[in-house]
């Protein structure tokens, strides 16, 4: 079954050609960061109106690139929500167009489960069950994951996620938006002994997270003491060792008390260097699977993928058009 992938949930407008039979075919990605990026964060019209150039061109090159046309998709698989309403209604109705045109099916996917499955897009994937750490710009949980669709929350952040941490402090530093690669960059220069900033919930016998307090030590410590390079650079280093000791932490406890030997790490912030190093030399016994580097941040492949999943599972098809700007995952 051939599957069309369209992500449109907020900066990214991600297409994507999987095949049940033959893999990922074929990927396309444009990134909105660089217009969004005047304003300081994501405008939800301008994201809207930039999914409409970018939707049509970017399905057009990935039928090009895998050689095939319109008329050999099986299906088409959309991101429903959660993200921003009019930016998700883009893909939405060009989903709902193009299966009303082509008379194929249509699926609303989850965008969290999209970068939940995203792992079993590499070699080797990782098999049921696992417990996945989701780490993106909006979401920071634990959750235990025995098939597709079932899905256990474990721990959650109790105010900001890790992506929007990474990305307000690198604010602070002035590394521009979104800052969490540009801040892991600026940290690899930083001195880990110069500043020790608070591990919020490091030893609360729960799987929740906090990001707030410690953001807010960051802006202390800029506000009295940034002012040279090599200070941003140590800054950035402290921050960066005290989130990732906590997520290290908080998801290898959760592998153990869940009984299991399998970790999925997914979301923008599974891309961060520091993280991936951590865990592989704290995971004793434990096997830890990422997203490709390309798939970590929002993209297409992740929704091609999650919606031939769930076309082969024979979740019910969309009628109409629909999106759900909020979409708890443990409703799907
Ligand atoms: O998954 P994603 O593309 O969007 C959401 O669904 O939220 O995640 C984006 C987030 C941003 O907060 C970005 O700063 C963060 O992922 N991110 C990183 C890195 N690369 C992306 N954070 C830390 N280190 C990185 N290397
Ligand atoms: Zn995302």
């Amino acid at each position: 079954m051939l599957v069309l992938g369209i992500e449109s949930s907020c900066d990214e407008t991600g297409v994507a050609l999987y095949d049940t039979a033959g893999g990922l075919l074929s990927h396309a990605l444009h990134s909105q960061i660089a217009m969004h990026g005047e304003y300081g964060g994501v405008v939800p019209e301008l994201a809207s109106r930039d999914h409409i150039r970018r939707v049509l061109p970017l399905t057009r090159e990935v039928l090009s690139r895998a050689g095939k046309d319109l008329g050999d998709i099986d299906g088409i698989a959309y991101t429903k929500g959660p993200g921003l309403a009019g930016a998700l209604l883009v893909g939405a109705s060009v989903a709902a167009s193009l299966g009303f045109s082509l008379g194929k099916p249509v699926i609303g996917v989850h965008h969290l489960e999209g970068h939940l499955l995203s792992p079993l897009l590499s070699d080797p994937a990782p098999e049921f069950p696992f417990v996945a750490l989701l780490v993106s710009g909006g979401h920071t949980q634990i959750i235990r994951v025995d098939e597709m669709g079932k899905y256990r929350l474990l721990g959650d952040t109790l105010d900001d996620a890790a992506g929007e941490a990474f990305d307000k402090t690198a604010k602070l530093l002035g590394l521009g938006y979104p800052g969490g690669a540009a801040l892991s960059r600026l940290a690899q220069n930083g001195d880990p002994a110069r500043f020790r900033l608070p591990r919020p919930m490091l030893n609360s016998p729960d799987f929740d997270f906090s990001f707030s307090g410690l953001k807010t030590a960051a802006l202390t410590l800029v506000r009295a003491q940034a002012d040279d390079d090599q200070t941003r650079a140590d800054i950035a280093r402290a921050f960066q060792d005290a989130i990732v000791e906590v997520l290290v932490k908080k998801s290898l406890s959760a592998v153990k008390k869940c009984g299991l030997k399998r970790l999925v790490v997914a979301g923008g912030v599974s891309a961060n260097t520091e993280l991936r190093r951590m865990l592989m030399s704290k995971a004793k016994g434990i096997e830890v699977f990422y997203p490709d580097l390309q798939f970590c941040t929002d993209n297409g492949a992740m929704i091609a993928f999650a919606g031939a999943m769930r076309f082969m599972a024979g979740t019910q098809h969309e009628e109409g058009f629909a999106v759900r700007a909020r979409w708890d995952l443990f409703s799907v």
